[in-house]
């Protein structure tokens, strides 16, 4: 595997043992998400760019650091994805969100795309693309490679929990995007679900069943 961050900070260990628990309920289990994403977005976004401005405070001037480079945009893979897209905005208030809705047919365990709407300047942008679950990698490949067709030279990954089978297909698929996820599962079953996992997602998410 390559390109991987793990993401091991207690905080986000812990509320992704929650997230996992089929106790959870959808009111916990989507604040946890909203947690967990922003927690992530922190280290997602570490490698941002910064420049030095003066800035005057009350009593002089400081030689300061903001951001700099290109603008970011966010797309949640719908529906699962959804429930990250908060937690990253409240980081990056600036951010334009794009939606791709992909559902997975469940014979084929293949990717079906049903809606897309990118911001217009999408070329232009550092994109973060998110979903909770990456499976067999089938759908977050299919989204990857839409964004690369609209022109857009600089694509991260952002999961909760990963397969070493999904993990493999990015890297084989698109070996320039990293992925960052909290936690690596051994194996899928034979309806593609991540095991243990935390089962199906957006079900969780928006109480679906
Ligand atoms: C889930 C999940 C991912 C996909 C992962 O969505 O949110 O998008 O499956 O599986 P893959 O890596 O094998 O493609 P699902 O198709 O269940 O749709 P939903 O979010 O609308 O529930
Ligand atoms: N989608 C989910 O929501 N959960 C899985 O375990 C796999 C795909």
């Amino acid at each position: 595997m390559m390109n991987v961050f793990v993401l091991d900070h207690p905080l986000i260990q812990h509320k992704i043992s929650l997230l996992r628990d089929k106790n959870t309920q959808t009111k916990e289990f989507r604040e946890l998400v909203l947690e967990i994403s922003m927690l992530m977005g922190y280290e997602v976004t570490r490698n941002m760019p910064l420049k030095q401005v003066e800035i005057e405070t009350p009593v002089g001037v400081a030689k300061a650091n903001i951001i700099s480079g290109k603008k970011l945009g966010i797309v949640p893979i719908l529906r699962a994805g959804l429930g990250m897209v908060d937690g990253l905005i409240k980081l990056l208030p600036m951010a334009k969100v794009g939606h791709i809705g992909l559902y997975r047919d469940p014979e084929t365990l293949g990717p079906v795309e049903y809606y897309c709407k990118l911001p217009e300047d999408v070329s232009e942008r550092e994109i973060v693309v998110v979903d909770p679950m990456l499976a067999t990698g089938g759908s977050a490949s299919a989204a990857i490679q839409y964004i690369k067709d609209k022109g857009v030279g600089s694509i991260k990954l952002m999961c909760l929990i990963a397969s070493k089978e999904g993990i493999e297909r990015i890297n084989k698929d698109h070996p320039d995007v990293v992925i960052y996820c909290a936690a690596v599962d051994e194996k899928l079953n034979d309806h593609g679900y991540i095991i243990p996992g935390l089962g199906d997602a957006g079900d969780r998410l928006f109480g679906t069943k």
